[in-house]
Parts: C-alpha cells; sequence; structure tokens
C-alpha cells in the first residue's frame, strides 16, 4: 500500500462509521464516530479525540468541528464530560456498563457515562484551530474547555499535586493495564476470572457511592495517578493556555502554570531515577507501582522534561531484548513481565501492539531526535496494516490482527506519516 492508498483506506473507514441524527432531548444536531460497528457503538471521548487527530490528518475538518461539538453536547453546568456518550442507541453494549452510568440519570434516554477519559479535548481544538483559522468555532469551543479542564482539576487533584486520580481503571482508557492488578487485589499474572471480578467489583462500589468524589477519595478505594493520563493532562493544559493567549485571554498563564505544575509533580512523584522510568502512583499509598508498560515513555512528548531524563530513559529500555523488543513493537507490557499474554484476549493491553501506543511514542521519539528508534516504530506501523488491516490490536511476535476489525483508531498511522512527510 502506498501512503496515499492508506489514507484513502482510513478515509473510508472512518466515513463508513460515522452517525448523523438530531436529538430532541438536548435540542441539537450530532455527529459522531463509531470505533467498531460490532464492539463499540457510542461515542466515545479519548476515541472522539483520536477522530479528529486522523480527520485533520485528513484535511476533513468540517467532520473534525462537528464531533467535537457533539462531545460537549451534553456537559454539564459544572463543566464535567462524560467517557461514552449515549446519543441514539441507550442500551448498554455490554451489563458491565451500567456500572459506568450515573444511577440518578434516566437511562433510557440520551445520556452520558459517569467516567472520564484522558483529556486530549485542547489538542484537537488547537488542531482544527491550526487547520482552519476558524476563530468563531474556538470562540466556541474555548469556554467549554476550560469548563472541563477546571472541572478536572477541582474534583480529580484530589490531595493538590496538580496530578489527576482515576477511580477505575477504565478511566486510563488502557482498560485492564497491568499497573492496576496490585491496586485492585490481584496478584500479578496472565488475567482471568478473578481479575474481571475485581475490577468490576470496583466500578459496582462507585456506582454504589454514586461516584461521589469525596466518599471514593475518603475510602480510597481506586486511586492512580497514572502516567498517560496525566502527560496527556499536562500537555492538553499547555495546549489550553496557547489557545486562551491567541483569543486575548488572560487565563493563559494559569493554564500555563498548571502544565507545569503537573510536569514538576511527574518528575517528583513518578520518576524511579535507578529504574529510569516514569511509574504510576497508588494515590491511596503514595508508592510507585513498578510495572513496565509504554507510558514509562510517554511524559518524553512534554518539551519542558528535562533531556538528561529522556536520554536515560531511551537509552536504557527502549530496545532492550527482555522488555520491548519484539518483530512487531511496542507490546503493552513488557515481555518479562510475569502478566505479558501476546495473544487475542478479553483482557486489552497486556502484551499486544497497539497503533496507539506507536503513535505516541513515535512522536516522543521524533520530537526528541532518536529518529532511527522511531523509524522502527513507523516501519511496524506500515507492516501491520499491510499485513493485517486496520485491527484493533496486533500480536507483538507474529503481526496478527486481533479484536475489532476495521478499527478506526489504527488509522492514526495518518498523523504518523504527516508527521514524517513534515520534515
Ligand atoms: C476499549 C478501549 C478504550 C476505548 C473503548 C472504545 O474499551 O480500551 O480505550 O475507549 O474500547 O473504543
Amino acid at each position: 500500500m502506498t501512503d496515499d492508498q492508506i489514507r484513502e483506506a482510513v478515509r473510508e473507514i472512518l466515513k463508513a462509521n460515522t452517525h448523523h441524527g438530531y436529538s430532541e432531548e438536548f435540542q441539537t444536531p450530532y455527529c459522531y464516530i463509531q470505533p467498531s460497528t460490532s464492539t463499540y457503538p457510542f461515542q466515545y471521548f479519548w476515541d472522539t479525540c483520536m477522530h479528529v487527530f486522523i480527520l485533520t490528518a485528513l484535511d476533513e475538518h468540517e467532520l473534525a468541528k462537528e464531533n467535537m461539538r457533539s462531545l460537549f453536547a451534553m456537559q454539564d453546568e459544572d463543566g464535567f464530560v462524560g467517557h461514552m456518550l449515549h446519543w441514539s442507541r441507550v442500551r448498554p453494549a455490554k451489563w458491565t456498563d451500567i456500572f459506568q452510568s450515573r444511577p440518578t440519570r434516566k437511562l433510557f434516554r440520551p445520556h452520558m457515562s459517569a467516567l472520564i477519559q484522558p483529556p486530549l479535548v485542547a489538542q484537537t481544538v488547537q488542531r482544527i484551530f491550526a487547520g482552519t483559522q476558524d476563530r468563531e468555532f474556538l470562540d466556541e469551543m474555548l469556554p467549554k474547555l476550560k469548563r472541563y479542564f477546571d472541572w478536572l482539576a477541582k474534583h480529580r487533584d484530589i490531595d493538590g499535586d496538580g496530578l489527576i486520580s482515576i477511580i477505575t481503571p477504565f478511566e486510563s482508557g488502557m482498560d485492564w493495564k497491568p499497573t492496576f492488578d496490585q491496586v485492585v487485589g490481584f496478584k500479578r499474572g496472565v488475567a482471568n476470572r478473578r481479575l474481571f471480578w475485581r475490577v468490576v467489583g470496583t466500578d459496582a462500589r462507585n456506582f454504589f457511592h454514586r461516584y461521589d468524589i469525596e466518599t471514593l477519595a475518603h475510602k480510597r478505594y481506586f486511586l492512580v495517578k497514572e502516567v498517560g493520563f496525566n502527560t496527556i493532562y499536562s500537555q492538553n493544559l499547555t495546549a489550553l493556555g496557547q489557545l486562551c493567549e491567541e483569543v486575548g485571554d488572560p487565563d493563559a498563564v494559569r493554564y500555563t502554570e498548571m502544565a507545569d505544575r503537573v510536569t514538576r509533580s511527574m518528575i517528583d512523584l513518578m520518576y524511579d531515577r535507578e529504574e529510569t522510568a516514569f511509574y504510576d502512583v497508588d494515590a491511596g499509598t503514595g508508592e510507585k507501582i513498578r510495572v513496565l508498560t509504554p507510558t514509562i515513555f510517554f511524559p518524553l512528548v512534554i518539551r519542558g522534561l528535562p533531556e538528561s531524563i529522556s536520554e536515560a530513559l531511551i537509552d536504557r529500555h527502549i530496545s532492550r531484548k527482555d522488555e520491548f523488543d519484539t518483530e512487531y513493537p511496542i507490546p503493552s507490557v513488557a515481555k518479562n513481565d510475569p502478566s505479558f499474554n501476546p495473544h487475542e484476549s478479553e483482557y486489552l493491553w497486556r502484551g499486544p501492539t497497539w497503533i496507539f501506543y506507536n503513535w505516541f511514542i513515535y512522536q516522543c521519539l521524533f520530537y526528541r531526535g532518536f529518529r532511527d528508534e522511531a523509524e522502527v516504530l513507523e516501519g511496524t506501523m506500515r507492516k501491520l496494516i499491510q499485513q493485517s488491516g486496520f485491527r484493533e490490536y496486533y500480536n507483538p511476535f507474529t503481526g496478527e490482527g486481533y479484536g475489532a476489525e476495521n478499527f478506526t483508531w489504527s488509522g492514526l498511522v495518518v498523523d504518523m506519516l504527516n508527521l514524517t512527510e513534515s520534515t
């Protein structure tokens, strides 16, 4: 496949999965893209952001705007936006989704879930603005973004260090990431039914406490400062600051300072100097959770992070034979971790390769000048798509495709193609 053929294939998948409609409940037109028509039928928060990165890379800016408008169309007065938006299809996809809904809402009408997902939303608005210079769109979205980020800081920075705590593994977007095992009380190893009940139990407990964050923070059931989430939070606070500056909004300074604070706390609390890795932190105990997953690299994408850290981290971990070095990197947990399982499984993010991880780490490597390492990831993405199509995830040794077919966000590869071409 040539690069242009890849672009056309991605455009086709996104268009085929696009849904337009009008919501009587919210008195608004809506537009969203299903990540997969069979498995994931709703509008999802961070999936929408990935779609916008892909759409802007394909010059589909109008469709990108419609998706962002819909994502914020149900926003609460206080700024909250849930991780799943039920527009036309209101019944759950899985019975366990019920525990992710807000108990007080009418479940059989259009509604949002109670969870959050990584907040890529300021960068997506910035991308759209960069591609269109549409000041009206920016003026429309900026107050919504500000309310959203203010909500996050107010409700999820539970101890004032600037970092966000998630209250269930699913808020990370990397649902069964092995870091969370010890927090839910599962002995590290390949996932099984016991892990399932532990994690679903976490959601059920949150649900029965009506997602009241004060109660949950007090009880310290599941509170994790996750590296991926907080990296994205810092990046997006920076983007929000830049958007404010663009329109002369004095809050620019406040958001930029918040971003710097998050980065400093990540270095202080998550960075392990001896092991040269950024680890998730159990916010209940303050302990680092020493599991090697691709998020150990994520903070390298933050421009203000010292060079000395990035060099040490890349040197030590990126191509170590017993960690992330496979035929089709980068596996979603190090090969030598007891939880590693390279095969298809309902327990996602525990071994196979995801285009999302490659896309994210590609940016870290690319911006920091590790071009050879970045090229390896680029080559892998091309090979995977050539060989197995746009699948949800892939076997890191054989490249076999697993999970949903025609999975939209494996189309992130087009954003990487643009980045490569930009030099
Ligand atoms: C899976 C992913 C999650 C995503 C959802 C919809 O649960 O782990 O990140 O938002 O599917 O695609």
